[in-house]
């Protein structure tokens, strides 16, 4: 895959958004503002940064009248959007295995619509370019050091490497969480096809990183900048308070409103 072939994007905008409720008791969480804009906005504008233009959004039946009503067409954040819908909460693997006609073939960058992300992850994607260069196949997962890795995916590292993610760990084996941000080859729907439920009855996407550490194709990078989880009361607030003046100057310069 050349420079010139942009990877395509998919953003994951569904679940009840129980752990923000009431807020989410008549909208979906990923509208909830986050300092200037819907927090939807936020994981949009990285990826549009990232040199994505087609980015597929999956939400619930009930809120895609209002997701397709603030993002249109995709318009005026630079984008062309494509909206799946993802009738019941089945885990962020099976709301993926929606867009496998949408990907059509090409490698995906992955993001859940509750991250807020403090930095541009260009870099990132190149790096995976580079690696489906080199290999053909794999995935890459973004980490983050954090102070509760209990509340994530977490890592367990063989040396430099990924030897598991453990989604939500009692006893964490490292201090660093897995984000919500994942480049996936194309191969990734025959991957969750492959999967079983988790304990909760959700195809869990840690389940499908994990497919690929066993495959030896996964590689990871880190995020430096700050980043957030805006999906509990606490990450949310945390969101609004650090991402106030997030992505205000990335939008002027992508002319949006
Ligand atoms: C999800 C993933 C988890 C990841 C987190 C990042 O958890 O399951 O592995 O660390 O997103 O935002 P959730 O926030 O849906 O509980």
């Amino acid at each position: 895959m050349s420079e010139d072939q942009p990877l395509k994007g998919v953003l994951l905008a569904g679940g009840l958004g129980s752990r923000l409720y009431p807020l989410t008791r008549i909208t979906n969480k990923h509208l909830l503002p986050v300092g200037r804009y819907p927090m939807i906005f936020h994981p949009l504008v990285r990826m549009r940064r990232a040199g994505i233009r087609e980015v597929a959004v999956v939400t619930s039946p009930g809120h895609m009248g209002d997701v397709v009503n603030l993002l249109g067409s995709g318009r005026d954040l630079g984008l062309d959007l494509t909206f799946r819908v993802q009738d019941e909460p089945g885990g962020i693997a099976q709301a993926l295995s929606l867009c496998a006609s949408f990907a059509a073939g090409q490698p995906l960058l992955v993001v859940l619509g509750d991250n807020i992300i403090g930095e541009d992850i260009g870099d990132q994607a190149a790096a995976f370019r580079s690696q489906l260069d080199a290999d053909g196949a794999g995935a890459r997962v973004l980490l983050k050091e954090v102070p509760d890795p209990e509340r994530y995916g977490v890592p367990r590292f063989d040396g430099e490497r990924i030897a598991e993610i453990i989604e939500k760990p009692s006893d964490p084996p490292s201090n660093y969480c897995v984000t919500g941000l994942y480049f996936y080859d194309a191969g990734v729907f025959d991957v969750i096809a492959g999967l079983a439920p988790s304990a909760r009855g959700e195809y869990e996407i840690s389940d499908v990183s994990n497919a690929y550490i066993r495959s030896g194709g996964l590689s990871w990078g880190a995020l430096n900048a700050w980043w957030g989880d805006a999906g509990t009361i606490e990450g949310w607030h945390e969101a609004n308070e650090l991402a106030r003046d997030l992505i205000y100057e990335e939008l002027q310069s992508l002319n949006a409103p």
